[in-house]
C-alpha cells in the first residue's frame, strides 16, 4: 500500500463537541492509526465547518461576531481531540485563508465551465440542515423531519449547480462499485434519493447570509456552505485549479470519507457531482457510520442529555482516553447505531481491557519473574521446542493469522468486528494458560514447559499490542514497553519470534497496563 488518505466530516462550531462528534473522530483515528501500520504515507484530515446562517444566528444571539464564535468553539474541538489522542495531520477550518481562496477559484472554475448558472428561486430552507428541502420531505405539519422546525421560505436569485447533468453518471458509479458506499445497504437509499434529484442552489444572497465566502465577480452572493465545506477535502491537501501541490497529487483520490449517515446524500451525490464537474478522480469509499444515543435516547439540548466526551474521562478519572476510545469504537457493528451508558462502559472496559487483556500480561510477567527471575531462556521458544507443550505452536500461529483477519475487517471499515477478533486472541491465550496451568508445571518442576507457556503468551501479547494499538495507543505502548517489543513495527513485519531471549523484566518494572474503572465513580457520574 503506497498511501492512505482519510477524512472526517468537519463539525459545525455553533456549540461544543459532543460524544457523537467524538465517535466519528475516534473511529477515524483508529482507522488512520491502523493504516499507519501498513503505509508510511498516511494522511488524516479533520476540522471545523464555520460558515453559514446557523453560525451567524448563534453569534448574533450571543452578541459576538461569527469569527469570535468560531475561534472560541474551534478551540474546544481541538482541545477535545487532544484529550482523546486524535492524531490528525491537519485541522482545517473553513475560515482558513488558503481554503477560502481555493473555494473561490473552484466556484469560478465551475462557473466558467457552465456547470453553474444563475436562477430565480423560491424554496424551503432549513438552517439546521443548511439546505433547501423538497416539500415532499417535510412532515405533515410542514416541519423539517430532522430538526422538527419549520423551514424558512427563501426567495432569491441564486447560482445553481447542474447536478442533474451528472445524475446518470453517479448512478452508474454507485452500481458499478458496490464497495463505494459502506455499508452497502445504504447504497439503495442513495439510489432512491437520486431518482428525483434536481439542480442545487450553490449560493445565497449576501444580504441574507453575510457569513460566507464571497463569489469573486459577484459581491452580492456568498458561496453556499456545502460547496465550501465539501471542498475542504481537496483544499486541505493543496488542490488548486491552476496547478495542484505534489501532496495533492500523491494523496488524491481520498481512500475514505468517514461521515455520519445523516450527511450521506451530500457526500455521495452533491460531492460526487462536483468532483465530476471538476474532472477529478472520485473517492474510493464513503463510510457512513451510525448515530450514538445516550442510554438509548437521542441526544438533544432540550432533553439535557448531551454528553461531552471529556466529561466521561473526568467522571471516571481516566488517565488515558484508551478505555473510552475502545468502548466507543466497539459500540456498534459497521454502520449501525450505537449507544453510550456509564454502566455498560464500566462493565465492558473492565471485562475486556482490565480482566482479560491487562491481567493476562500482568500475570504472565509476574510468573516469569517468580519462576525465572524475569529471564526468557532459549529452550522456552516454540521454534526450538515445538512439541513440548500442546497448543503452543497453534496459538502463536493463530495470533499471527489474525493479523490478516483484522486487516480484512479494516479494509471494510468494520472496526468493532476487528476488535472482537483481537479480543478473541486474548480469550484464546487466557484459555491456553488455564489449560496448561504454568503454576502447576512449576510445582511439578517441569520448568521448561512452564517457561514455554509463559513465553508463548508473551509472544502472543506482542501481536495483541500491535493490533490493539489503534484503539488503545497508551495501553499498547505500555504493554510493548514491558515486553521490550517495538510497537512502531508495521503489521507485515511481525513475526512469530518477537520476544528476545535473556532478561526481559524485573519485578519493579511490571505494572498494570489498565486499572479497573471504579464502580463508585460510575455511580457519581450517573448522579451527575
Ligand atoms: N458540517 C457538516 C459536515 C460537513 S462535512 C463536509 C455537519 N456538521 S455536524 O457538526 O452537524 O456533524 C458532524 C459529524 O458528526 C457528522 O458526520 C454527523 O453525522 C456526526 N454526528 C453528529 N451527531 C452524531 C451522533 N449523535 N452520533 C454519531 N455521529 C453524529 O454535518
Amino acid at each position: 500500500m503506497d498511501k492512505f488518505y482519510i477524512t472526517t466530516a468537519i463539525d459545525y462550531v455553533n456549540g461544543a463537541p459532543h460524544i457523537g462528534h467524538a465517535y466519528e473522530k475516534i473511529l477515524t483515528d483508529i482507522i488512520a492509526r491502523h493504516y499507519s501500520q501498513r503505509t508510511d504515507n498516511m494522511f488524516f484530515l479533520t476540522g471545523t465547518d464555520e460558515h453559514g446562517i446557523k453560525i451567524q444566528k448563534t453569534a448574533a444571539s450571543k452578541g459576538i461576531t461569527p469569527k469570535q464564535l468560531c475561534d472560541e468553539n474551534a478551540q474546544k474541538f481541538k482541545d477535545a481531540w487532544k484529550a482523546l489522542d486524535i492524531k490528525y495531520n491537519r485541522f482545517i477550518r473553513t475560515t482558513d485563508e488558503d481554503h477560502e481562496k481555493i473555494v473561490q477559484k473552484i466556484f469560478q472554475k465551475l462557473k466558467d465551465k457552465g456547470a453553474i448558472y444563475k436562477h430565480e428561486y423560491e424554496g424551503w430552507y432549513c438552517s439546521g440542515c443548511e439546505c433547501f428541502l423538497n416539500p415532499k420531505d417535510l412532515t405533515e405539519d410542514g416541519l423539517c423531519p430532522d430538526h422538527q422546525k419549520k423551514p424558512d421560505i427563501v426567495r432569491e436569485e441564486n447560482y445553481f449547480f447542474k447536478l442533474s447533468a451528472y445524475k446518470d453518471a453517479i448512478i452508474k458509479h454507485i452500481k458499478e462499485n458496490p464497495d463505494f458506499i459502506v455499508p452497502s445497504f445504504r447504497a439503495n437509499e442513495v439510489l432512491n434519493q437520486l431518482e428525483d434529484i434536481q439542480d442545487i442552489s450553490v449560493s445565497r444572497s449576501k444580504e441574507n447570509v453575510g457569513w460566507g465566502i464571497d463569489i469573486l465577480d459577484d459581491p452580492n452572493q456568498s458561496i453556499y456552505v456545502w460547496i465550501d465545506a465539501l471542498s475542504n477535502y481537496i483544499t486541505a491537501i493543496g488542490y488548486d485549479p491552476d496547478g495542484s501541490s505534489e501532496q495533492f497529487k500523491s494523496l488524491w483520490p481520498v481512500d475514505v470519507h468517514v461521515i455520519g449517515k445523516d450527511i450521506l446524500k451530500f457526500h455521495s451525490i452533491y460531492w460526487i457531482g462536483i468532483l465530476m464537474a471538476l474532472e477529478l478522480p472520485l473517492p474510493k469509499h464513503i463510510f457512513a457510520h451510525g448515530w450514538i444515543t445516550i442510554d438509548e435516547t437521542k441526544m438533544s439540548k432540550s432533553l439535557g442529555n448531551v454528553v461531552s466526551p471529556t466529561s466521561v474521562l473526568e467522571n471516571f478519572e481516566l488517565e488515558y482516553p484508551d478505555a473510552f476510545r475502545y468502548y466507543m469504537a466497539t459500540s456498534a457493528p459497521c454502520g449501525r447505531d450505537g449507544n453510550y451508558s456509564d454502566e455498560d462502559f464500566k462493565e465492558k472496559v473492565n471485562a475486556h481491557l482490565a480482566n482479560s487483556m491487562g491481567n493476562l500480561l500482568n500475570r504472565t510477567l509476574s510468573m516469569l519473574v517468580k519462576y525465572f527471575d524475569g529471564e526468557v531462556k532459549d529452550e522456552f521458544f516454540v521454534t526450538k521446542n515445538p512439541e513440548l507443550v500442546e497448543g503452543s505452536l497453534s496459538l502463536i500461529k493463530e495470533s499471527i493469522g489474525k493479523i490478516k483477519v483484522v486487516e480484512n475487517h479494516f479494509n471494510h471499515f468494520e472496526i468493532a468486528e476487528a476488535a472482537q477478533e483481537i479480543i478473541s486472541i486474548v480469550d484464546a491465550a487466557n484459555k491456553y494458560v488455564t489449560d496448561n496451568a504454568p503454576w502447576t508445571l512449576a510445582k511439578e518442576e517441569k520448568m521448561t514447559e512452564c517457561g514455554q507457556v509463559l513465553t508463548t503468551v508473551l509472544e502472543v501479547m506482542c501481536v495483541i499490542s500491535s493490533l490493539i494499538y489503534p484503539y488503545c495507543p497508551n495501553i499498547a505502548t505500555e504493554m510493548a514497553k514491558q515486553l521490550s517489543y517495538d510497537i512502531t513495527k508495521k503489521l507485515d513485519e511481525i513475526t512469530t519470534d518477537e520476544i528476545k531471549p535473556g532478561k526481559l523484566i524485573t519485578k519493579e518494572e511490571i505494572k498494570p497496563v489498565f486499572l479497573r474503572v471504579d464502580s463508585e465513580l460510575a455511580d457519581k457520574s450517573a448522579k451527575k
